[in-house]
Formats: C-alpha cells, structure tokens, sequence
C-alpha cells in the first residue's frame, strides 16, 4: 500500500426512514434553510411533502430553491447564492442528485466568497480558507456519490467548459439515504446511475499501484456487486436489496476510500465532461459510450491490471487465451454489459450530429495524469472518432 491519510467529515445515515427519523435534529440548530432541488420529481415523489413537512413542524424558515438542472451551471449557482444572501439563509439542504448536491456544494462557497467562484476555484484549482455555509444532502437518484465528498462539477455554458473540483470543506456536513426514494428513478436514469458508478470504480482501478492492495480488492468487490444488483434492479425496480445496494455501492465509490493510495486515471471523465459541456448530454450515458473505446485504446498499457478485471470481475476464464486476448475479452465483456443495459453506443445517439467538431471538443479535454497511457489530444480525437 502507499502511504496515505484519510477523513471523510461527512456523517451518513442509511436506510429506509432515516429522513423521518433524523432530519429535524440535524438542523436544530438553524434557522432559515434553503431547500434546494430539481425539475420537479420530488413533488412527484412525495419527498418534497414529507421534507417540508418536517421543517415546518420544527420551526425553519423555509427557502425554496427550485429548477436546479441536470449538469448544473454556474449561472444557477450564482442564482442560487443571490437568493441565499438576500434571505439570510444559513443552512442550505439539496434534495436530489449529483446535479443538486453539486450545484448546492458552489452556492455554499459563492455565499461567503466575495470574488469570482468559477474563475478563483473551477478554472483553475484554489485554496478554501474560508468556511463555506453548511450543507446536507438527501439523495434521491444514485450515480455520482457527490454526498460524501467535497466534489462539485459545474458547466460554465459561454466558455463551453463543465469541470470538476473537490475541495473537502464542501463535503456536506450529513447525508441522508433513503433507498426507498430512488425506487421512482427510472430505468433510463437509474442504468445511466449505475454505469456511472462502474466508471468511478474503474476509473480508479485502472491505474498504479499494480500490485496487489486493499484499495483494489475492494474495487472488484465493487464492481461485481453493481454488476448483479443493476441487472436485478433492471429484472425488478421494486427490488428493495437490489437498489440499497446500489445507493451504498454509489457512495463507497466516490468517498474517497477505494481511492486509497491510488493515482487514479478519471481520463474517461475528463472527455465525458467536455462532451457535456458541448452536448448537455446525461453524464452516465456519455460514460458509457466512451469507456469501451478509451479502454480498447489503453488495455495494452495496463494489461496486468487488464487481466484481472477479466478474470476477477468478469468471470473469464485464461482457456488458452494469450494475456492481451484475456484483457481485450474483460473489455468487451464491459461493452456488452453496456449494450445489455440499452444504453447509447455512439456519439449520434447521444445528440452529436456533425463529426467536424469532434477536433474542438477534443482539444478542449484536460489529460488526466494518471491514465495508464500518456494520452494526447490526438488520442482523444482517435477515441471520439471510433465513438461516432
Ligand atoms: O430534476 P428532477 O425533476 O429531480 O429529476 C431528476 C433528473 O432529471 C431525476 N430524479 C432524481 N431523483 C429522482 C428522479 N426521478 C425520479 N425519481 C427520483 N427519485 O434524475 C435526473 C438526473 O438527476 P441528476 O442529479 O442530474 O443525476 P446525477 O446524480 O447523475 O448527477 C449528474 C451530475 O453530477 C456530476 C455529473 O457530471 C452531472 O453534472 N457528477 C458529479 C460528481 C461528484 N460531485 O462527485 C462525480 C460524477 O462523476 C459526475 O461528474
Ligand atoms: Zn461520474
């Protein structure tokens, strides 16, 4: 293992009723809360009725904050902060998911910050030296594990950039997990959920140490179980164990513990990202027409590692096999897994019409540090190009 240090300050709280039974007491101490949320689902769902309903038997002052959007923009979170000002709001509470939590974790530093958020901490990575307002989250739709970590991606639409950062004072101070509010998610979105948690955990495995550690083990771990539990949740939306496990198999993605002495690649997201930015496409969907391109592209690089994903994850066995057609069959594997699913295999099916800007995005994309291969430009444009 490498040497690391660990803290996660936000404290979970998992399962069925736990919005009843803790909410009210987490935010005793405040007094006029921004309930943040999204297109309207909640509404739908109930939740809005019993998150209300319990603030206002405790007394809140209650700001809403409606229509955060999918790929959230920074345009909403200085909205956001504005009415967060004016109020007098002093805890802010997103209701959703990563687009929520996210959009939340920017208005909770825009607040307090007196400059330019998205030049002095997204374009370019900055110092929190400073106390953002605290924040909790109550997730309803799983994928991005945004509530147990500082990470916020925004979408800055007139520079055409959506970028991620994570700064641990964003890390909400609790989060609430319900696995019975993401039962209305719907299959689009919860495969999309799903595909994106595979990407975490992928990202984060395909990259050094190669020997054997803790950090790994769990990622196999991981990813067998949010094979299984999406092809049961897919086979049954009802399915109460098949999509708790999945909402905890969300949050172990992104809480920074399998990342543990890791260099971790997050390549694939950096692409994806900018195909957002270009696209609005739906992030898991973009995720899942670009990782088995981008891993066509590298396998090659990291076959040890490449090998045991075919094996350990995937079940294959070596039958004869040389190690590189072992690893090129795990990547497949994750293809047709993809395929299975009935998600988009191609750009056009997620909205790009005109190959001529593929060069532009491609540009645009930061190179991750931490891929197996050194990636270019040219190599993105290569992985879009096959992805057409
Ligand atoms: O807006 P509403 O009406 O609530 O509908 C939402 C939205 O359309 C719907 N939904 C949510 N809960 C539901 C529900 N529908 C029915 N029943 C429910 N219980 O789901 C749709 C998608 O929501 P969104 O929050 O956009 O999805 P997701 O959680 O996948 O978040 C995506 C965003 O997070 C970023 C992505 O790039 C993207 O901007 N990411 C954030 C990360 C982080 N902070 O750590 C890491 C990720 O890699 C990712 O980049
Ligand atoms: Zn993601």
């Amino acid at each position: 293992m490498n040497n690391f240090i660990f803290e996660n300050a936000t404290k979970t709280y998992f399962g069925k009723g736990c919005v009843r039974e803790y909410l009210d007491c987490l935010v005793k101490r405040n007094h006029t809360v921004m309930l943040a949320y999204g297109g309207g689902s909640i509404k739908r769902t109930g939740i809005y009725d019993e998150v209300m309903g319990i603030l206002t038997a405790a007394g809140k002052d209650v700001v809403e904050f409606p229509g955060i959007m999918p790929n959230p923009t920074y345009k909403k979170v200085k909205e956001g902060a504005m009415l967060a000002k004016e109020k007098g709001v002093d805890f802010i509470l997103g209701i959703g998911g990563g687009s929520v939590i996210d959009c939340c974790k920017a208005i909770s530093m825009a607040v307090v910050y007196p400059g330019d958020l998205w030049e002095d901490f997204w374009a370019r990575p900055g110092v929190v030296d400073f106390t953002p307002l605290p924040l909790g989250a109550i997730v309803t739709v799983v994928g991005t594990g945004s509530e147990m970590n500082g990470g916020a991606v925004i979408t800055h639409e007139e520079k055409k950039i959506k970028t991620g950062r994570d700064y641990p004072a964003c890390n909400p101070r609790f989060a609430l997990l319900d696995p019975t509010y993401t039962m209305s998610v719907p299959r689009r979105q919860m495969v999309s959920g799903g595909v994106d948690i595979l990407s975490h955990i992928m990202e984060t495995y395909f990259s050094v140490p190669n020997e054997e550690n803790v950090s790994d083990d769990l990622s196999e771990a991981l990813m067998r179980g949010v094979i299984r539990d999406l092809r049961a949740a897919v086979e049954d939306p009802q399915d109460y164990t098949a999509r708790s496990n999945l909402m905890w198999e969300s949050t172990m993605a992104e809480n920074r513990i399998i990342k543990l002495g890791k260099a971790c690649d997050f390549q694939c997201h950096q692409m994806e990202h900018q195909l957002g930015a270009y696209t609005n496409c739906n992030h898991g969907e973009g995720l899942a027409v670009l990782h088995p391109a981008y891993y066509r592209h590298i396998y090659e690089a990291g076959l040890p590692k490449f090998v045991r994903f075919a094996t350990r994850v995937w079940g294959i066995s070596q039958d004869g096999k040389t190690d590189k057609e072992l690893a090129r069959a795990g990547v497949e594997a994750l293809a047709d897994f993809i395929q299975e699913l009935g998600m988009p295999t191609t750009l056009r099916e997620l909205g790009l019409t005109d190959d001529s800007i593929l060069e532009e995005i491609a540009e645009s994309c930061n190179l991750a540090p931490g891929s197996y291969q050194k990636m270019t430009h040219e190599d993105i444009l290569r992985i879009f190009q096959a992805c057409f």
